[in-house]
């Protein structure tokens, strides 16, 4: 972490936290931070989804859930940027407070529950933006009070199949009642059906990833991947935040809502090598819970992700951590003996699948 960034976050961690977040991505949309863009890295790239990353570092959904600071996160080295989640219409969310520092355990637990400008306010900020071009995920779910959920994902991908370079179908929050009801397997099976039915009858066809939780027990998990293969989706985000609330000292661990941040790394790395295993090539996996440094950030590509994303890191080492990450992960890709990140991929697969919690 940078001395700049300690004395900030001193302030900042004075802060409410979602005052805090407000401050924070206003900051980096004004583009009023020092640029911190490393030249690209041949060794980094990878060329997935139809698309070439630049660097498999991106920023998870939901720092930036209506689109506001898309360019100013480029700016600080990510490779790729997933806004949202939004929903149809806007929402205000569960009640405050609602998002928890939890700092000895280097981790957040929020129940935020989609608190979102919707649909067409996120629209009209990304068509802005356009020209600037990256690759910007967006990530859709549904309305809390939605009489069809999955009508909701439908409107999501008809809205943003446009301007979207892939979309993310959330079904993995913990925050909005039921939604994880969703991952059932029959339930995903017609939810997915539906969706890329959505997607083809579009006149652009972006990728599809589905967005797990990390607290499936293996026999879901499996039926998922499956039913996720099937269904011809490209891929997975493994994993969003965990009801768990293993690894955590805080006393705040007694709050309801989704734990982020290191506590979550162990277990998300174990799902995402076991996707991977039964997987193999036939999805593109994005990995994220706990990466906050180049070795984190390594370990989960080796447990298999193809891309990773991180949060809960950027909250805790600041602006300078995309940055650090990637000249730190292309070093480590060396002194390890690999060519490029993508041969790193899965490359201690096996031992992330045996792994005990
Ligand atoms: C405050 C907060 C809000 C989040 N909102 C969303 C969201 O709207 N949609 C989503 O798919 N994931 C959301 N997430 C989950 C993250 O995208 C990510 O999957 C999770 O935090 C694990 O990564 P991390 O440990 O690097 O934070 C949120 C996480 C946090 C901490």
């Amino acid at each position: 972490m940078s001395r700049t960034y300690r004395l900030a976050r001193r302030v900042l961690f004075k802060l409410e936290p979602e005052r805090a977040h407000r401050l924070a991505v206003r900051a980096i949309a004004s583009g009023m931070l020092p640029g911190h863009r490393p030249d690209p890295d041949p060794r980094l790239k990878r060329k997935l989804l139809g698309y070439e990353f630049a660097n498999p570092i991106g920023i998870a959904a939901g720092f930036d859930k209506d689109g506001e600071a898309v360019d100013g996160l480029f700016r600080l080295g990510f490779g790729f940027v997933e806004v949202g989640t939004v929903t149809p219409r806007p929402q205000e969310g569960n009640p405050r407070p609602r998002v928890f520092r939890l700092p000895g355990d280097r981790a957040l637990i929020n129940r935020l529950g989609f608190n979102n400008h919707g649909h067409e306010a996120l629209y009209r900020r990304l068509i802005e933006r356009k020209a600037k071009g990256g690759i910007v995920g967006v990530n859709i779910g549904a309305n809390r009070d939605s009489l069809d959920r999955i009508d909701d994902y439908v409107l999501g991908v008809r809205r943003f199949a446009e301007i979207a370079s892939y979309l993310t179908v959330n079904i993995s929050s913990p925050n909005t009642p039921g939604l994880r009801d969703l991952q059932e397997n029959k339930a995903l099976g017609d939810l997915l059906a539906r969706v890329v039915a959505a997607r083809e009858a579009s006149s652009r066809k972006p990728p599809l990833l589905v967005k797990i939780a990390p607290d499936l027990d293996d026999d879901a998990l499996e039926a998922i991947v499956e039913t996720t293969i099937a269904a011809k989706v490209e891929g997975m985000i493994v994993s969003n935040t965990t009801v768990a609330r293993d690894r955590v000292k805080d006393r705040r661990a007694a709050e309801a809502g989704g734990l982020s941040g290191w506590p979550l790394m162990r277990r998300s790395n174990i799902m995402i090598a076991k996707v991977r295993r039964q997987a193999g090539a036939r999805l593109v996996l994005v990995g994220a819970g706990g990466v906050h440094s180049p070795e984190t950030a390594f370990v989960k590509i080796a447990a298999g992700a193809d891309l990773v994303q991180l949060y809960t890191g950027l909250i805790y080492e600041g602006p300078g951590l995309p940055a650090r990450i990637l000249s730190g992960l292309a070093r480590l890709v060396e002194r390890q003996g690999f060519a490029t990140v993508a041969d790193v991929v899965g490359s201690d697969m096996e031992r992330w699948v045996k792994a005990r919690l």
